[in-house]
């Protein structure tokens, strides 16, 4: 997007298809999380594009050949938003080799609309001798404050390069980008849907509702 040269949207025909099915406010649960994943995946390699790689020789069955794998001196974690942002959890243990995940519990209260800090398990600092790469996962982009509170973590508190660190949602909107790359102007976003607005409720509008309780289907 031209206005936020760090922002990409991903289009795709099957991501289109898989939209239409989890904004839709009939689809249950169990279909919502299946077809969620499903953009995740895409997501998750749009994602990882910026991992190094190193050039190795093997031999195949037939002839030795040049390859490429990736680096050997790198770290990936990948941070999941509670509870939303656990739907990433198997498209990246399944697709990326050596994560470590990290769960970072933060709960948007209701009135404030500011994230309740519940649960982090992060180590003081990273390995120092280690290339770093941060992938923060959470299905919704609203007002920022979640995702602004998650990259601090990692960007401000451990020092990792913003360059190497990757906000992923599904569904964004500008008051969220906006802000924040006016905190971080190097991050990388990556999402499937750039919407219209907020409502008054600071829910994305058309967006797809709340996503965590329709994961979890947790209506009560
Ligand atoms: C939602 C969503 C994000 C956050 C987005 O989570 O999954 O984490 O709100 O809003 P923001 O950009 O305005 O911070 P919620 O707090 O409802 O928690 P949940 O995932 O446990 O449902």
């Amino acid at each position: 997007m031209e206005k936020y040269p760090n922002l990409k949207i991903i289009t795709h025909p099957l991501i289109s298809h898989n939209l239409s099915i989890i904004r839709d406010k009939n689809t249950p649960s169990d279909l919502f999380r299946t077809y969620l994943r499903k953009v995740c995946e895409i997501l998750v390699f749009e994602a990882t594009k910026n991992l190094p790689l190193k050039e190795t020789e093997i031999e195949t069955p037939i002839s030795k050949t040049k390859v490429e794998k990736l680096k050997d001196n790198i770290e990936i974690y990948v941070a999941l938003i509670l509870r939303a942002g656990l739907i990433f959890s198997s498209p990246f243990e399944e697709n990326v080799p050596n994560i470590k995940v990290q769960h970072l519990g933060m709960e948007r209260d209701k009135t404030t609309k500011q994230p309740n800090h519940y649960y982090n398990k992060l180590p003081e600092k990273f390995d120092g001798d280690k290339e770093i790469y941060v992938y923060i996962c959470d299905p919704m982009l609203a007002t920022g404050g979640s995702a602004i509170d998650a990259i601090k973590l990692y960007v401000k508190d451990r020092n990792i390069p913003q360059k190497n660190v990757v906000f992923i949602n599904l569904v964004c909107c500008e008051e969220g980008v906006q802000k924040i790359f006016s905190q971080f102007p190097d991050i990388h976003i990556i999402s499937a849907a750039f919407d219209e607005k907020l409502n008054d409720d600071k829910f994305i509008v058309p967006g797809l509702g709340d996503a965590g309780d329709r994961i979890f289907n947790t209506f009560y």
